[in-house]
């Protein structure tokens, strides 16, 4: 009998089984699984799979993804053949299965399954500022906007994926130089700094004179560098309290109506005004900067050597929220200016990819 066993097992096809599964590296009955399902062909011109051979053995083995199971790298993890089989369905490649896998957690990867397909999700994950409490915004941002990857984390890690002074974040690191202050990011309305100091006559041209130390010395030490290439320029309006911001933005909305004074007047307790590291700056006649002025110009170009950005600029509103003002500069020290400037991108922006 031992020997009637074996001449029934060496048949032709069993040798070229065996064979197979010597060149492939695959188990004899996997071979024989691959054929039984026709795909030795299609598989044996890849190398081997780990994840294929396991897959292959258990119900969730579907013929159609065979291809996608071979270049996934398997994880022991529960529900691993079923989610695998869920993200291919809904569209994702071999390659975005590695990442999800290796970058989400097993309640990330269940908001996946629950949503549409996330383009761009390789590139996602792998920035630093992929947030994954963000990850449910992201996809619907994503899927309803023309912009790059890098732009749609942006703009959620913003919040404007969300209507202007929702989900409003209040600061709590308030003396730090680089605080955020926006419509998303509010300071509290006792919020007064501890340094203020009054920006020196010649420098200053308006009632509201106060600012931090750090910023009033950068601001004084850009004024007389303005003046070295002949270009004066003042602070018209620097520190604003949470109340004084609070009567000029109700007089503004009295005047131009809630819509129109939004786009440039802040909430009190979202103004930068209000960290004394701010200041509208104002032209040797005496005018609020604009773009035609030489002083603009050259604050434009030298502002970052002194630790200032222009916080609001042009084809930036829909970012920041506020219209092109070319008057009103922030300190963020010269660092971070430097960077902003070199990227040409928002302080906002900035912030979000952190
Ligand atoms: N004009 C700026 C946005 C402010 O009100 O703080
Ligand atoms: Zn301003």
């Amino acid at each position: 009998p031992l020997l009637l066993i074996i001449v029934l097992f060496i048949n032709k096809t069993n040798i070229i089984y065996f064979c197979q599964s010597k060149i492939t590296g695959y188990k004899f009955d996997t071979i024989k699984l691959l054929h039984k399902y026709n795909v030795y062909n299609d598989v044996k011109e890849h190398k081997y799979s780990d994840n294929l051979e396991k897959i292959i053995n258990t119900e969730y083995y579907n013929k159609k993804n065979t291809l996608y199971y071979l270049d996934i790298n398997y994880v022991n993890k529960e529900y691993f053949f079923d989610t695998i089989n869920k993200l291919i369905n809904l569209n994702y490649s071999s390659n975005d299965i590695n990442n999800i896998y290796k970058y989400l957690s097993s309640e990330d990867i269940n908001i996946l399954l629950n949503n549409n397909y996330l383009k761009d999700i390789s590139n996602i994950l792998k920035l630093n500022y992929f947030h994954n409490e963000n990850l449910e915004r992201y996809i619907k941002y994503s899927n309803n906007s023309d912009l790059s990857f890098e732009d749609n984390i942006t703009y959620v890690n913003i919040g404007l994926d969300n209507d202007y002074y929702t989900n409003v974040i209040k600061e709590t690191d308030t003396d730090n130089i680089l605080i955020l202050v926006n419509k998303y990011h509010a300071l509290d309305s006792k919020y007064v700094p501890s340094d203020l100091e009054k920006i020196d006559k010649k420098y200053n041209r308006g009632t509201n004179n106060l600012m931090r130390k750090v910023a009033k010395e950068a601001f004084q030490e850009m004024c007389e560098a303005a003046l070295k290439d002949n270009i004066t320029i003042y602070s018209g309006s620097a520190y604003r309290s949470y109340n004084y911001q609070l009567n000029l933005y109700n007089r503004y909305v009295s005047i131009d109506g809630k819509k129109q004074a939004e786009t440039y007047a802040a909430r009190a307790g979202h103004s930068e005004h209000q960290t004394g590291l701010a200041t509208d700056i104002m032209n040797a006649k005496l005018n609020f900067i604009s773009k035609g002025d030489k002083e603009y110009t050259w604050l434009v170009n030298n502002s970052y050597k002194y630790g200032f950005i222009l916080r609001y600029p042009k084809d930036k509103e829909d970012i920041t929220g506020y219209m092109y003002e070319e008057w009103h500069f922030r300190y963020i020290g010269k660092k971070i200016a430097k960077k902003l400037f070199d990227l040409n991108i928002t302080y906002d922006e900035y912030m979000a990819r952190q």
